[in-house]
């Protein structure tokens, strides 16, 4: 939610900045904007050159054009709007002190209104709707006041309430940036001579990989050679270090016209790299875990909470949890979660699994568990993000950066992930015995491979896609581990091709959806194994069969071989038989692809989906 980019060194700000901008546009593509340090004359005086505008970085491309914006020090931004319209007025940076410094900021100040309202009666006139701008004119005022541009943040981030990371130039500290960080990510950068800021460390990661963790409340001042980190009040604090270890054609799209459609190619190895490592012997270890074994075996109660993508993986956890431990399992909204004063103990297990680490509903779902005394597991793609820092248990998903807004390969590294909770869960209950633990592991390992052989029988599933862009709504159904999968084959077409879909447990339809079936609806069907779960599959041919009755055009995602599924179905989709709690492992490949080509067929852009952005870190 925002991107946002910070350099100080010897390079051309402008060029780090954009080019930082660029990758960082999946966190919100509302506007785009830059503030550079230009040095006038020779007496070491600068000015602030700001350029920004609405819409992409095309269009801040643009208004660059032709500007002379020349400099070492600078900050970049890239919106995700909350408070005001996403218009030029309200893009970022911000600028207090009569244009003396600049503000960009990802997440919400709460009581902006109140400090807007308090300044405004100080006679400090506002320039947008945001608020951000009340950042800019609180340092201004404490820079007038005397203080250094650190001291001056701190002393402004001490009034602010909600969750910020901002970043900050000053003209009269030319070779200087400060930041600050409140439940919002921020990692910096060390190269040889000169420093980065970015959202993660895809801003930065053309020119360094050492890279630096902030804490939570803390500031940093960096300049060419050195950064400093202190907490709001000024006393020194030590950054966490970490080396970034994925290179810079990950972030890259690799002649792939999409991240996307490069992302859904990377998932056999995101599975692969995300089981690696966690089978030692015949134990299912995991990446951090502050949790002692008896902790874990006296779990009774599992929750899984997590947001959209993350969400129906969580459901599928439940599959696996309840059959492999007999614990029962809840799955819930994280944006629910906390509200309704759910029963939490200290024997309850929350699995919090969320890609980026940082949404704030997921977030919040985790702190209200601990709050609670619930021991928390999470599952995350992003190493050190808040999520993680704040559980007892990590368990890491190495599908390496997914830039494309819409989930892909997160979300089959994450079915790998919470097999391999379950498994671990198992093991800790004793409900599992090691050699038992050995062959569910391997089942998984095969999955990378079955993956592949999916990708390679999708042909026709393009042609299908192209074929029924034109429809006004495409339903799914599932039965069993079909059903998040048809929840996220519905989601992955609302939000890539802004068609109306939705996803149904297939017995659920008769009870009322069935109304909306009428001539040549597409209605995408998940069809059982039928050696895996003969009951169901029969259901499901019957439920097929209903809805043919009353004119459905029906696309069956069917094992190999399914000769009754390919007699009921209009079109079928033919993936490999797999064990059958890991059949969404194959299923969701159609899905992803149906739904990139409607919406590629639809003019979309399947990288930056209209409204959204990539992580969501307000409430
Ligand atoms: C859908 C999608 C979102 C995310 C959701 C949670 O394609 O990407 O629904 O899954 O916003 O995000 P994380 O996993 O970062 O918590």
């Amino acid at each position: 939610m925002c991107g946002i980019v910070g350099y100080v060194g010897p390079r051309q700000a402008l060029d780090v900045i954009v080019e930082g901008l660029r990758r960082m546009e999946y966190r919100g593509y509302d506007s785009a904007g830059v503030a550079i340090v230009t040095p006038v004359g020779d007496a070491g005086s600068a000015e602030l050159q700001v350029a920004k505008k609405a819409g992409r970085i095309e269009n801040l491309d643009k208004e660059l054009a032709g500007r002379d914006i020349t400099g070492t020090t600078g900050i970049g931004h890239t919106r995700w709007a909350t408070h005001g319209a996403p218009n030029d007025r309200n893009a970022h940076p911000h600028v207090g002190g009569s244009g003396r410094i600049a503000v960009v900021h990802n997440g919400i100040i709460e009581n902006f209104s109140v400090l807007r309202a308090h300044l405004e009666s100080t006679g400090v006139e506002f320039s947008s709707d945001t608020d951000t701008e009340v950042v800019a004119h609180l340092v201004a005022r404490e820079l007038d006041n005397g203080r250094g541009l650190g001291d001056a943040l701190r002393a402004t981030c001490r009034e602010l309430e909600g969750a910020f990371t901002l970043v900050v130039v000053d003209r009269e500290h030319p070779d200087e940036v400060v930041a600050a960080r409140r439940n919002s990510p921020l990692v910096v950068g060390v190269g040889e001579g000169e420093m980065f800021l970015g959202s993660d460390v895809a801003a930065f990661i053309e020119f360094t990989r050492h890279a630096v963790e902030l804490g939570q409340d803390q500031i940093i001042e960096i300049t060419a050679d050195a950064y400093r980190i202190t907490d709001f009040d000024g006393i020194e604090v030590d950054g966490k270090p970490f080396e970034i270890n994925w290179d810079l054609a990950a972030a890259e799209k690799g002649g792939y016209e999409y991240f996307m459609l490069k992302e859904i190619e990377e998932q056999p190895a995101a599975v692969a790299d995300t089981l690696r490592g966690h089978l030692v012997g015949s134990e299912i270890i995991l990446d951090e875990q502050r949790l002692d074994k008896q902790e874990l075996r006296d779990v009774d109660k599992v929750f899984v909470v997590a947001c959209g993508t993350a969400y129906h993986s969580g459901l599928l956890a439940k599959y696996a949890i309840e059959h492999w431990t007999r614990i029962p399992v809840e799955v819930e909204m994280a944006s629910e979660f906390r509200y309704r004063d759910p029963v939490l103990d200290r024997q309850t297990l929350v699995v919090a699994i969320s890609q980026s680490g940082e949404t704030a509903d997921t977030l919040e779902a985790v702190r209200h568990a601990r709050d609670q005394k619930a021991k928390v597991l999470a599952i995350c793609n992003t190493n050190g993000a808040q999520i993680p820092r704040e559980s007892d248990a990590v368990l890491y998903t190495h599908a390496g950066p997914e830039i494309g807004v819409a989930a892909t390969k997160t979300f089959s590294a994450q079915l790998a992930a919470v097999q391999l909770v379950g498994l671990a869960l198992a093991q800790a209950r004793g409900t599992k015995y090691g050699d038992e633990i050995v062959a569910e592991y391997n089942a998984l390992a095969a999955m990378p491979e079955a993956i592949s052989r999916t990708l390679g029988m999708m042909d026709e599933v393009h042609d299908l896609g192209r074929e029924i862009a034109s429809s006004k709504a495409v339903l799914f159904l599932g039965r069993h581990v079909g059903f998040p999968v048809a929840l996220e084959g519905a989601l992955k077409l609302k939000e890539l091709a802004y068609m109306h879909a939705e996803g149904f447990p297939a017995g659920e339809l008769k009870h009322g959806p069935i109304a909306l079936i009428e001539d040549g609806l597409p209605v995408v069907v998940v069809m059982p194994s039928p050696l895996g779960r003969p009951l169901l599959h029969q259901k499901m041919l019957s439920n097929i069969a209903e809805i043919t009755a009353r004119g459905a055009r029906t696309i069956v995602i069917a094992e190999a071989g399914d000769e009754q599924a390919r007699k009921h179905a209009a079109h079928l989709i033919e993936v490999p038989a797999t064990p059958t709690l890991l059949a969404p492992f194959v299923t969701t490949i159609p899905m992803q692809i149906l739904s990139a080509e409607i919406a590629l067929a639809r003019g979309c852009d399947i990288d930056k989906p209209r409204n959204l952005a990539k992580s969501v870190t307000v409430e």
